[in-house]
Order: C-alpha cells, then sequence, then structure tokens
C-alpha cells in the first residue's frame, strides 16, 4: 500500500490550500472524487471576509461573527478566526489571488449581519471561481499527487490512531488502499440533500458519513443555512444571487412590487440570512407567488455589470437583463453549519484525523454563520492543522465540554408505513418539505422515520452514485435526528411549534456511533 505523510480528501478551496501547505512539510496525496475543479468553492460569489478596512477592527468582527452565531459560537474560535483573518488573506494574494482593488485600495463591500464593509472579492462576483483556478494552477504544477475519480470509502482506523483510507477508482470500479500519517477530511457540504439548493453535485456529505462511521463526533447538524436568494426560473437550476447584490443596494420586492422587507425586521433587506428567508417565504406564501424578486433597476447599468458580472452573464444567458428587469428569486439550502467536531487546531477525537471547512466544526459559525465567513475559516484553520502536524505534538483529542454538549447515538426506529424507495430526488423533495427552512415535531418525526428505513433497505454500495446515496441518506439521518432534539428555533434552526429559543437548548447536539 502506498504511503503520504498527508492523505487530503477534497479538492476545493479547503483541500487545495491545505495542500500547498502541507507540501513544505512532507508528501501530499489529493484524492477527489470528480475532476480537481468539480467543487462548492468555484459557486461562492460573495467573497472572504476580513477586518482590513479604515473603520474596522477584529473586535467589531469577533462581535458580528459572535451576534450571527446566536448564542453557540466557540468564543476562543472566533478570537482565532478574526485575529489571523488579515494574514491569511495576505496567503491567498502571495498565492496570486487577484482580489478586486478600488483607487489603488482592496475594494471591500458588506453583507447582511457585518457592522461595516469588510468583503473582499475578486472578479466582481467570481472570488471562488479565482481563488479555486489560483490555487489549482498551483496544485497541478507542484509535486502534490492528485488522484481524480476516486471516492473515499472507509477511514482506516487502528486503536484510535488513523492509518491511511480506502477509495474507490470511479472509472474501474476497484478499491485501493492508501496509508498515511494525518488524513485531513475537505469534502465540503451536504446541500444536495435539499431539492432547492446552491451547492455543486459534490455536496454530498461525504465527509460527515466517513468519519461518523470512523467513530468521529458529529455536531450542531441541525444548523443549515438556506440562503435569501437563489435565481427561481423554471428549469433552471437555483443560481446564488450573492447576499452582495443586496449589499450594495438591491432591493427585494414581492410578486407585486412591494417592498416588504420593513414589515419583518428593521434591519430590512440586509437582516441576518435565516430572517430574511424566512420572510420570503412568508412574502411568497402570503401572495401566492413561488418567488420573489430583487431589483437593481435603480442602480446605474454600469455598476450591476461590473461589480457582479458573473451574475449578469448568467440571468442574461437566460433571458433576462437584470438591468431592465427583476430578478425572480427564493430561498435555497446553501451551507450547513456544523460537521464534524474539531477542536482550534483542527483535530477531531481519533488520532491523526483532521477535518477542515464546510464538512468540519470548528465552533465559529454556532448556529447561523455570518457571511463570508465559510472561505475565512477554511484559511485560518487548515493553517492551524498544519502548524499543529510540523510539530508533531501529541494529538489532544478535542475535549468534551461539560454543560455545553449533550452526547446522543441513533438508535432503531421501527416504522410501519409503506416508504416510497429511496432516490435522490425522494430524498432532496422529502428534506425539503419537512426539515427545511421551517420544521416542526410531525415532519421531523417522519422524516426520521423514513430515513432509517432508507438505511436499513440501501443495497451495499458499488459506484459513485450509490455511495453517494449512502452519504447523503446517514447526513440526511442526523440532521433530521438532531433537528427533532432541539425544541425551540435558534439561528438557522426554526420550529414552527417551538418558535423561540430556549437558555435550556444553548448547548451542542453530538453524535457519535456507539
Ligand atoms: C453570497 O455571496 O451571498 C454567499 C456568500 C456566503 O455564503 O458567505
Amino acid at each position: 500500500m502506498s504511503y503520504y505523510d498527508y492523505i487530503i480528501v477534497g479538492s476545493g478551496i479547503a483541500g487545495l490550500y491545505t495542500a500547498l501547505l502541507a507540501k513544505e512539510q512532507g508528501s501530499v496525496l489529493i484524492i477527489t472524487k470528480g475532476s480537481i475543479d468539480d467543487c462548492n468553492t468555484k459557486h461562492a460569489q460573495g467573497g472572504v471576509a476580513a477586518a482590513i478596512g479604515k473603520d474596522d477592527s477584529v473586535e467589531l468582527h469577533f462581535q458580528d461573527t459572535m451576534a450571527a452565531g446566536d448564542g453557540l459560537c466557540d468564543e476562543e474560535a472566533v478570537r482565532i478566526l478574526v485575529n489571523e483573518a488579515p494574514d491569511r488573506i495576505t496567503d491567498l494574494v502571495n498565492f496570486g489571488v487577484p482580489f478586486d482593488t478600488l483607487n489603488g485600495e482592496v475594494a471591500l463591500t458588506i453583507e447582511a449581519a457585518h457592522s461595516v464593509p469588510r468583503i473582499l472579492h475578486a472578479g466582481g462576483d467570481a472570488t471562488g471561481e479565482h481563488i479555486e483556478v489560483t490555487l489549482s494552477k498551483q496544485v497541478r504544477s507542484s509535486r502534490i499527487q492528485v488522484l481524480e475519480d476516486c471516492l473515499a470509502t472507509e477511514i482506516l482506523v487502528e486503536r484510535k490512531t488513523v492509518k491511511g483510507i480506502k477509495a474507490l477508482d470511479c472509472r474501474t470500479g476497484s478499491i485501493e488502499e492508501f496509508g498515511c500519517g494525518s488524513l485531513i477530511l475537505a469534502t465540503g457540504g451536504a446541500g444536495q440533500l435539499f431539492k432547492f439548493n446552491t451547492n455543486s453535485d459534490i455536496a454530498t456529505g461525504d465527509g460527515i458519513a466517513l468519519a461518523y462511521k470512523a467513530r468521529a463526533e458529529i455536531v450542531d447538524l441541525e444548523f443549515f443555512q438556506f440562503h435569501p436568494t437563489a435565481l427561481r426560473l423554471p428549469g433552471v437550476t437555483p443560481f446564488l444571487i450573492s447576499e452582495a447584490v443586496r449589499g450594495e443596494g438591491g432591493i427585494l420586492r414581492n410578486v407585486d412590487g412591494y417592498n416588504f422587507m420593513s414589515d419583518y425586521t428593521p434591519e430590512r433587506d440586509l437582516a441576518p440570512r435565516d430572517v430574511v428567508a424566512r420572510s420570503i417565504l412568508y412574502e411568497m406564501e402570503k401572495t401566492g407567488s413561488d418567488r420573489a424578486f430583487i431589483d437593481v433597476t435603480h442602480l446605474p447599468p454600469h455598476v450591476t455589470t461590473t461589480r457582479f458580472p458573473h451574475i449578469y452573464r448568467f440571468c442574461l444567458d437566460h433571458g433576462l437583463d437584470i438591468t431592465k428587469g427583476l430578478i425572480p428569486v427564493a430561498p435555497a439550502a446553501h451551507y450547513m453549519m456544523g460537521g464534524i467536531k474539531t477542536n482550534t487546531w483542527g483535530e477531531t477525537n481519533i488520532a491523526g484525523l483532521f477535518a477542515t471547512g464546510e464538512t468540519a466544526c470548528t465552533g465559529v459559525h454556532g448556529a447561523n454563520r455570518l457571511a463570508s465567513n465559510s472561505m475565512l475559516e477554511v484559511l485560518v484553520f487548515s493553517k492551524r492543522i498544519m502548524e499543529k502536524t510540523r510539530k508533531r505534538t501529541a494529538t489532544e483529542a478535542p475535549t468534551t465540554r461539560e454543560g455545553v454538549e449533550a452526547h446522543y447515538s441513533l438508535s432503531q426506529r421501527e416504522f410501519s408505513e409503506v416508504v416510497p424507495p429511496p432516490s435522490l430526488s425522494a430524498l432532496q423533495q422529502l428534506l425539503w418539505d419537512d426539515i427545511g427552512i421551517i420544521r416542526n415535531k410531525e415532519g421531523l418525526t417522519k422524516s426520521v422515520n423514513i430515513l432509517a428505513a432508507w438505511q436499513r433497505s440501501l443495497p451495499q454500495p458499488t459506484d459513485r452514485p450509490s455511495y453517494e446515496l449512502n452519504n447523503l441518506v446517514l447526513t440526511g439521518r442526523l440532521v433530521a435526528e438532531a433537528a427533532l432534539l432541539r425544541q425551540e428555533s435558534r439561528g438557522a434552526h426554526f420550529r414552527s411549534d417551538f418558535p423561540q429559543s430556549s437558555p435550556q437548548w444553548q448547548h451542542h447536539i453530538l453524535f457519535t456511533l456507539k
């Protein structure tokens, strides 16, 4: 079996950035299930948050992040995030990421729940694509080995220590084993759980499923962020209409043309994401429409076309000139706040197993992520994984935080009703209907039972789609069980039967395989 100092699973910003740092410390293999550029990163529009503006401070960034997290952020992790942000931005600039400038200074925009403009962007609204292209070019021209079309299927663990990984060659169907010193999961999120989502096809909860089966701790999965504004056009996959569009003056309107946000919150169009997503949903219900609209027609056309070239072009390609007409939008699943529990060095409870990016839960997002903190989290905590492994200090498993965590395992569930056969579309419909933006006991109970029945009936996976469906069903069940347990509303988790938050629930829900 071939051996590497580092094996990294995934090739978005988390996988590539970590690999570029790791190559300075040893041999590196990246395993990615598609091509190197198949990832969520390239869909990221808004940008990367960092307190580098004149009117900004790390303290302000800290306060905004804590406020968004609604009582569940890990304060130490957030301090690290905001303090280390400016240095990590410099790293990206040194790798060649061309952040936009204005009058010779880095251009900063504002997004919801930020007190000041602090979002760096590239190519207007193509930040993720610029980062991905820049980093993947660096990786391709380095000695890092990359295995494309290779899907990780099992983490090899002996005596609570990682030994390597099993992976499926998606082209031949054969399974191979690779040994490593450190295994870093950078597999992204699980947006494909939901019928309407802004994620790429790769977002199938692979890291959660791999880590859970290896007995890693999974935390905060009930907190799934729904982006308020994804393009809603018949037959068109939901496409992100960045929050920065409202940051630059875009206005939400209902189907009758009314700017409704002031009816719901004094923060209006720039209220936190969960508030805007629910307001849009209520407004859609009220007006009997399946969409709301963003209006940018009052902005000078050149502002729209230069600041949002990607969105402008995508809409134009679908017959809509957004400088003249309203953009139809509706909420869509966007980001998984929870994930594989790590400490502030990216370590899990299994020695040698690390997680970074959306699949990890470092504690910085709490119950609701502040916009544009996600790529920043990747940069800060991937760097710390590398510092940790360079020093080769003994692995400190994240400790249980007494009173702050409640531990659970999945149990058997008997369900007498006839369950439709498991399929991607049935799963996405179920989660959208019952574990979406607004949840209740009835829908959640039905869902956990169906998901448990699917877990029992799914055949042994043999190829990429069947592994992905298995991973989604397990991840979906963990999301549903956590959402059923949490009898309150907090951050992105909203229960119509428990619409208030409760101090009794100011703790994390954690799942581990028994
Ligand atoms: C957006 O551009 O609205 C998304 C940014 C993010 O999810 O942080």
